[in-house]
Parts: C-alpha cells; sequence; structure tokens
C-alpha cells in the first residue's frame, strides 16, 4: 500500500504490505527460511553496504517481519520501527543500547514487574545506574534527577496493573530540556488508543504478545522511532561511534547517525543488538501478530466498552474496597484521559478485594469464565492477584511504593458478553463471602 493519508483503521489493515510484491497473495505470507540469496557478487556487496535494501538473513531482517514493522511504524507515525522476539527483548535492547557506556536511566516507579525488575536490578549488573522516580506523576521530580550521564526517561502510558496515566507531554518537555529522550511502553494502550510519538515521546516499546496481537497466542516485541531527536554527541557518543559493520559502499565505516540520521536508534538496534543479541522475531508470530492487528480497533472498542461497565459494576459491590481505572468514579486520571484517550483508557484496571487472603483464594478459584494467569490483552478476560505473581518479585517497600497491596486484583478485558463476565464475578463473590 503506498503511504497515503489513511485512516489508522484502514492501515492497521493494509499499511506496510503490497499484494503485487507477492504473488498476489492477500494474506502477508510466511518467509519461512533462515537465508535469503545474494544472486550474484556485486549484490552482495551492494545488500552488505546498505545500498540496497534486501533480506539476507531472517536474524535481523524478514520480510513478514519487516512488513509488520512497517505497518506498527506507520501506525505509529514514526520513522522507524523494528521488531523483536518479546516485549522485553525490545526494551532491554533499547535501554541497554542507550545507556551504552555508563548512562542512567530515570524511570516511573510503577511498571509492568519484569521491566521494573530488569531496571532496578539486572541493567545494573551491565554497569548502567538506573533510578526509580518516586513522585512518578511529577515532570519535575524527573528534571530534578537528570544529570549529564542521564540516556533516557521511561514510563508506561498506561501503567501495568493500577492503569495510571501521566501527564507524558510535560514529562517529555522536562526531559527534552535537558537533551534526554523520553521512552513510552505504550503495550496497554496500543497505538490505536494513544500514539505516545505525538504527544512528545521520542521511542514507543511494544509488547505485541498484548493487546496489539490480541489473541494470546505469541510473544513478541516492537520499538518505534520518532526520529528527529538530537542525540549530543558528549551524551551520547555511542550515536557516533564509527565501525566496519555498517560501512558504505567505498568501504568506509559508519556510524548510526551516518548511516540513517531519521532513525540511528532503530539501525543500531538492527545492526548491533539484534544482530549480536540474537532475540529476533519469528516469521510466524510476526504473521500471527498481523492477523491479530487487523482486529484491533472492534477489539479495543469493545473491550473499553465493558471495561467501563465491569469498573462501574464493581464499584457498586460491598466486596470491593475500591477500582482503580481512569473510567472510574472519582478517578485522578480522568482529566488526563479526556485529554490523551479519546477513545477509552484502555481495559487493563485493578480492584481492592475486600476480604481476607483465604477469601481471596475462593474468589479466584471459583470464577469460570476469567482465566487466572499473567497475561494481558487478550479476546478472554484475565484475572490475577498482582502482588504474588506479575510484581511477585519486589519485597514489601517496592510494592507499596508502587501502590500493589496484596488484595489487588488485575483485571484484563476481553470479548466475551459483559453481563456473562458481570455475573461471573458476582458467583465468585457469592461462594467466596459464603461462610
Ligand atoms: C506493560 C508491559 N510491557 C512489557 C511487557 C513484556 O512483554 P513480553 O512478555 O512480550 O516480553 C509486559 C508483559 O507483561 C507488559 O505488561
Amino acid at each position: 500500500m503506498s503511504e497515503q493519508n489513511y485512516s489508522f483503521e484502514t492501515k492497521r489493515i493494509h499499511a506496510g504490505y503490497d499484494p503485487q510484491a507477492h504473488n498476489d497473495s492477500v494474506n502477508v505470507p510466511i518467509y519461512q527460511t533462515a537465508s535469503f540469496n545474494f544472486r550474484d557478487f556485486d549484490r552482495a556487496q551492494r545488500i552488505l553496504r546498505g545500498v540496497e535494501i534486501a533480506s539476507v538473513y531472517s536474524r535481523v531482517t524478514n520480510p513478514t517481519v519487516g512488513a509488520l514493522e512497517e505497518r506498527l511504524r506507520q501506525l505509529d507515525e514514526g520513522a522507524a520501527a523494528i521488531a523483536f522476539a518479546s516485549g522485553m527483548a525490545a526494551i532491554t535492547s533499547t535501554l541497554l543500547f542507550l545507556a551504552e557506556g555508563g548512562g542512567n536511566i530515570l524511570y516511573a516507579s510503577s511498571l509492568y514487574g519484569g521491566t521494573q525488575e530488569t531496571l532496578a536490578n539486572f541493567l545494573t549488573r551491565f554497569g548502567v545506574q538506573t533510578r526509580a522516580v518516586a513522585a512518578r506523576h511529577d515532570p519535575a521530580a524527573y528534571e530534578a534527577l537528570i544529570d549529564e550521564n542521564t540516556r533516557a526517561v521511561y514510563l508506561e502510558s498506561v501503567s501495568n496493573p493500577n492503569a495510571e496515566l501521566y501527564d507524558i507531554e510535560a514529562i517529555a518537555e522536562a526531559a527534552h530540556r535537558h537533551g534526554v529522550p523520553l521512552v513510552v511502553d505504550n503495550t496497554v494502550a496500543t497505538p490505536y488508543l494513544f500514539q505516545p510519538l505525538k504527544h512528545g515521546a521520542d521511542i514507543a516499546v511494544y509488547s505485541l504478545t498484548k493487546g496489539l496481537s490480541g489473541h494470546g497466542s505469541l510473544i513478541g516485541g516492537a520499538v518505534v522511532e520518532k526520529g528527529g531527536f538530537h542525540y549530543d554527541e558528549k551524551r551520547f557518543p555511542q550515536f557516533y561511534a564509527k565501525s566496519y559493520k555498517i560501512r558504505d559502499i567505498h568501504a568506509n565505516p559508519r556510524s548510526p547517525i551516518d548511516f540513517a540520521p531519521e532513525f540511528p536508534l532503530v539501525i543500531a538496534l538492527r545492526m548491533f543488538y539484534l544482530e549480536f543479541l540474537g532475540a529476533a522475531l519469528s516469521p510466524f508470530d510476526a504473521y500471527l501478530a498481523l492477523q491479530g492487528m487487523s482486529t484491533l480497533v472492534e477489539r479495543l472498542d469493545k473491550q473499553v466498552a465493558t471495561t467501563q461497565k465491569l469498573v462501574r459494576h464493581l464499584q457498586s459491590r460491598a466486596e470491593v474496597q475500591w477500582v482503580r481505572h481512569p473510567s472510574a468514579q472519582g478517578s485522578p486520571y480522568a482529566a488526563l484521559a479526556q485529554r490523551y484517550f479519546p477513545r477509552g483508557a484502555g481495559a487493563l484496571f485493578s480492584f481492592g478485594f475486600n476480604g481476607t487472603r483465604e477469601q481471596l483464594r475462593e474468589f479466584i478459584g471459583a470464577l469460570r469464565l476469567f482465566s487466572y494467569h499473567v497475561n494481558l490483552g487478550d479476546v478472554r478476560s484475565l484475572i490475577v492477584n498482582s502482588a504474588e505473581t506479575t510484581h511477585g518479585e519486589f519485597p514489601p517497600e517496592v510494592l507499596a511504593q508502587a501502590d500493589i497491596p496484596w488484595n489487588l486484583v488485575r483485571v484484563s478485558v476481553g470479548l466475551e458478553n459483559a453481563d456473562d463476565l458481570i455475573a461471573d464475578l458476582d458467583q465468585a463473590f457469592q461462594k467466596a463471602f459464603a461462610g
């Protein structure tokens, strides 16, 4: 599809793929091959020196994965996109590259558990310094911690598990005043509900495992780069480091900035991180992700509407202490939701179970429709007690800072009938509180 000014609804189905270039196959074909033929000696040189763009080896480029990357790029209106084998691979590769050589990363103190643990205790093993920003809603709190080695500010557009929202434009401005890019995990929102790059973020990262693919059938991740961010050479020398690996046609070494001034991050991730860490998305999983994305709009519209019904219902139940979702009555995020999420702030929310630990155990055990596991964004509704599962690796003080009490129940709303879901919750409450 030529890049016209099509709407989101059209692009999520057609962008990044031209059937005529693929034997008129209506679906994006699965290029299930490790490697691609160079054809001849001169073409090999042209491809390896970046003059001719063609797939070489599926660890780095593959046409099925490429169609997905281009579709994601267009949905987020970025300069370039790159897929990874998981959301964590996308996030870790991005942050490791940005922090290369002793940088530090600032992050909101409530994130998906795997990311938070990576920042707090894993990247630090590689000499990356990381700092949790306790006052995570306050742009000034980020700004106060930025120093000459800060390489990124990191947060989630809709946080997991509490569906917190942030004033992303104000936090981006604070970071940009110091020449620091803002990285936003837009997994829970998806580009349909929120486009981070249009609101100040420089880099969007995704788990494709969740709402984007939407069927709980694959593990995948992606990074979309806005382009145009000025990486100052003193703060970000890695963008200017010349390498023979990305040489030009005359075999002169180039830097990521020389190679692709509009999207140096994606080039560096592809040529070094995907190449050498090797966390490549498989063509089959790219195909599944593309298939899932073609119903993104309808899925999210229905899931958001059902979420709002469930939130209202749970707010009326005595077995529920509180409900956290921007659509909940009294939510502190109502104004941010109105400003940034005109289509609704997603299908993930949490509630406080108003009973004992034993009653919570009974409640979860009594649910029939809701599955009990750690994924989210599935067509099936999911429920989980975050403090002991998705965020189970955290000590009490970190859980307290992230606002995750023991009785927090996280819900990811699927595509079932809303009344059936409500009836399932109610019968489980009844069983748990029967005695
Ligand atoms: C918000 C968020 N970001 C990233 C990830 C990691 O993605 P993946 O499981 O695809 O590695 C998750 C996984 O739960 C998540 O919820």
